[in-house]
């Protein structure tokens, strides 16, 4: 059984006292949960902020959207993965579509930063995912074969294991267009037969993939529900603490 994982991709929102108001509401509401593993993925200037108010909350872990591969050293701007270990960091989102598209990282960049975190016991959440025009000329498959390969190469079965793979249709991302169950299962049955390809069978199946891309209350269940579907990327909607914790009770049901 893979335990669901649903993460907040805060993105570039959140000064320190909305990040400190949205964990005491959060911890109001999911203090009781532990069968789903939750994650609050600040951007870099609220995550001490958030692993403080986190405090002794084991069953909530905190992320980062970003990382550079390097150990330390003249990189101006950039933040290693021991910089992110020290504030208590577990996870790091590596390869989302804004980065491939905004700022040009290309599969082997994302390659190198999933193999630098796996080096420092951080956990990769690896996005993939491809745009309408892609979809539209039915390159779904393609486009995520290569996504996949390129992002996951070099990585043995227990860092595979311990990879998140979030599938992020980018046409379906902060439109409020989400895909629907039946196509969003489709394209996570594909990944799991890629990890299939890639690793033995025990681990692709360990392996936790979460949907993201306009993930609401209103659609979350239908969605993680799918047999494929182990959590969700939540952007939009994770700036809500009430609308988050509605879609992290939406994991627990079967
Ligand atoms: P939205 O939930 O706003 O569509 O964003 C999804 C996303 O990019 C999460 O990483």
């Amino acid at each position: 059984m893979r335990k669901k994982i649903v993460a907040a991709n805060w993105k570039m929102n959140m000064t320190q006292a909305e990040s400190e108001r949205f964990v005491e509401s959060l911890l109001l509401r999911l203090d009781d949960i532990t069968d789903v593993e939750v994650v609050i993925v600040p951007p870099f200037t609220a995550i001490a902020k958030v692993s403080e108010g986190l405090g002794k909350a084991q069953n909530i872990k905190v992320g980062a959207q970003n990382m550079y591969w390097e150990k330390s050293g003249p990189y101006t701007g950039e933040i290693s993965a021991s910089l992110l270990r020290d504030l208590f960091v577990h996870y790091v989102v590596l390869g989302h579509s804004e980065r491939r598209i905004l700022f040009g990282e290309t599969d082997e960049i994302v390659n190198r930063k999933v193999r630098a975190a796996h080096a420092a016991a951080l956990r990769p959440i690896v996005c993939v995912g491809e745009t309408l025009e892609q979809r539209d000329k039915g390159n779904v498959e393609k486009i995520l074969s290569i996504q996949l390969r390129g992002s996951l190469a070099g990585l043995n079965p227990k860092e595979l294991q311990e990879t998140v793979i979030a599938y992020e249709p980018v046409w379906a991302i902060g439109t409020g267009r989400n895909a629907t169950p039946a196509q969003a299962q489709e394209a996570h049955a594909f990944v799991r037969h890629t990890l299939h390809e890639m690793a033995d069978d025990a681990t692709a199946e360990r392996v936790r993939i979460q949907y993201g891309g306009s993930v609401k209350p209103e659609n979350a269940r239908e969605l993680m529900t799918q047999p494929d579907i182990d959590g969700a990327l939540v952007g939009g909607a994770s700036l809500d603490p009430r609308s988050f914790a509605q879609i992290v009770k939406a994991a627990r049901d079967k």
